[in-house]
């Protein structure tokens, strides 16, 4: 069932994800109907001084339903909430939500694809951002599709990405966590939107015949003593922030960011003998390494991305002297459909210690004096480059 792959494509693929949602046993998202689609309404019980109840904001998955311009708003763009909304459009503006649909590693990945609209579901969520309709799924491991023109296809949405109305409009209606009797536009409030299943939607996938998720955020967060004391994803990645909620409106709101403070993940102990480093003899010591910060693994998400921890003699000209010893955080996983795991996984678990004993010597030719010893956390990319995320440097003469 599965077509040839090209070498381009299995690089598509690496980057690439999945066919079926979390929980979803159906081939890819087939609710692709046109405007009229009515959500269920919510269960929750709010009071009666809440607000209106807020309909679910997923109710067939992935993408959401058309959705129409709430009374008192200009346009579903984010450029119409910035009228108001300036900071958290600023900080929104910065993040990947923003450039989920024009980043570059997206871009390039889709186009591979043939533009599968299984891959603008999450990237582009409503369906006035999809370009294609899908008529029907023909089968195939990206969810190769007959399509139609979508006649009321918004081009500059669909450039927003994970824009603000992908999570906050539904029904004619801006979602709110909150009652705000005081807003121009309807609120209606949803408990929905400050739980960790919100973020699931997207962030929690199982491709079709695979035994274990490509992308496993939530489940690894599910089984976190995180999950057990109520702490949300919100609570890390949409840390209040004081300012302005509106123009003229002072209060807390949430960080629009999404991004938690890299190094704050991983806490680095490193135990190297007092006797120091000498050049051309071999240092041995330990490194215990603690995931006291992700409420997730580290790294989480995709597995074609890895992290690398990573230790080195630095001599007194701030050069690496001999190799560096490095310990891999993977979650080996097959290039294509439906992404089997290909090996041992030494990602660290949410509140896991790891101790790494680490043997390394520095070159007999470098620089003796003032050196370090420097503990680095990198970030490796599908396509192998490498940006140091976090570094730790200890002075340690070099003899
Ligand atoms: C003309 C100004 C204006 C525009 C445009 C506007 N809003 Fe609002 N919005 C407000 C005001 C004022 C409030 C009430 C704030 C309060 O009570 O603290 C509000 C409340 C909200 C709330 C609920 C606040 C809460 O505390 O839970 C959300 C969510 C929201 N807006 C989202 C949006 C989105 C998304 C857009 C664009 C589609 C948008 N708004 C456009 C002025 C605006
Ligand atoms: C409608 C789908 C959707 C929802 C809902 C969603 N995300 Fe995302 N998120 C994405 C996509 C798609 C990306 C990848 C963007 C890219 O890099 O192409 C992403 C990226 C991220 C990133 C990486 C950000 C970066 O700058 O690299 C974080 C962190 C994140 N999301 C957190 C969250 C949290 C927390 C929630 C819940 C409050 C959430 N997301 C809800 C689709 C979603
Ligand atoms: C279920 C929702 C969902 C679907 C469907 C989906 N993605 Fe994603 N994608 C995400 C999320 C969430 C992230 C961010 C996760 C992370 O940080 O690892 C992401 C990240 C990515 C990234 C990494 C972006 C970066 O900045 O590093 C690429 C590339 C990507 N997706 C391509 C694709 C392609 C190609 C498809 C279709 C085959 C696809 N995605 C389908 C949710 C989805
Ligand atoms: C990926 C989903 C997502 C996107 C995209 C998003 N928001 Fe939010 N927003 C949330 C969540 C979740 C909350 C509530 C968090 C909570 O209260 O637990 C929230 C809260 C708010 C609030 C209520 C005030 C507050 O901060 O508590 C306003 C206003 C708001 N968002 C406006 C916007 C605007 C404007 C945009 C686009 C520039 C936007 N949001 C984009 C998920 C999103
Ligand atoms: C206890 C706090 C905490 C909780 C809870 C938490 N995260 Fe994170 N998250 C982090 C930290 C810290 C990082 C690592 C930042 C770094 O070093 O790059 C991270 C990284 C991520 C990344 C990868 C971003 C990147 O740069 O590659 C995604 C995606 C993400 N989180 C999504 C989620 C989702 C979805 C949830 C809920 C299911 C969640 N997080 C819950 C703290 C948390």
């Amino acid at each position: 069932m599965y077509i040839r792959i090209s070498a381009l494509l299995v690089l598509a693929l690496a980057l690439a994800v999945p066919m079926a949602q979390a929980g979803r046993k159906d081939k890819g998202p087939k609710n692709q109907t046109p405007p009229t689609a009515n959500p269920a309404v919510s269960e929750d019980k709010a009071p009666e001084d809440a607000g209106p109840k807020a309909p679910k904001l997923f109710p067939d998955g992935l993408p959401v339903a058309h959705q129409q311009l709430p009374e008192g708003v200009a346009s579903l763009s984010a450029q119409s909430c910035n009228g108001c909304h300036y900071e958290i459009h600023d900080t929104w503006a910065q993040s990947g939500h923003r450039s989920a649909r024009t980043g570059e590693p997206f871009a390039t990945a889709l186009a591979a694809t043939g533009n599968s609209p299984l891959c603008t579901s999450c990237h582009t969520p409503l369906l006035n951002q999809q370009q294609q309709l899908v008529r029907e799924y023909t089968g195939g491991p990206l969810g190769e599709a007959l399509t139609d023109p979508n006649e009321s296809w918004d081009a500059t949405l669909s450039a927003e990405g994970v824009t603000c109305a992908a999570c906050h409009v539904r029904d004619e209606v801006v979602i709110g966590s909150r009652p705000a009797s005081g807003a121009p536009h309807p609120v209606a409030v949803s408990e929905e939107l400050g739980e960790s299943s919100f973020c699931a939607s997207c962030h929690q996938l199982t491709w079709e015949g695979a035994e274990q998720p490509l992308y496993n955020t939530y489940g690894e967060w599910a089984e976190s003593n995180y999950a057990a004391a109520g702490v949300q994803c919100q609570d890390c990645h949409m840390p209040p922030r004081s300012g302005l909620v509106t123009a003229g409106s002072f209060a807390s709101h949430r960080d629009h960011g999404f991004d938690a403070a890299q190094g704050r993940a991983l806490t680095l102990l490193l135990d190297v003998p007092p006797s120091g480093v000498v050049r051309g003899e071999a240092l041995s010591g330990t490194l215990t390494v603690m995931n006291t910060g992700a409420g997730h693994a580290f790294p989480t998400g995709s597995p074609f991305s890895s992290a690398v921890l990573q230790i080195a003699v630095v001599d007194a000209e701030g050069k690496d002297s001999g190799e560096p010893w490095e310990s891999v955080l993977e979650r080996p996983t097959s290039m294509e459909p439906p992404y089997e795991s290909m090996g041992e996984d030494t990602t660290l678990k949410p509140g896991e210690t790891r101790v790494l004993p680490f043997t390394l010597t520095p070159s007999q030719k470098s620089e003796g004096g003032r050196g370090a010893i420097e503990v680095r956390v990198l970030r490796q990319s599908p396509t192998g480059e490498r940006t140091v995320s976090q570094v730790q440097r200890i002075p340690l003469a070099v003899n």
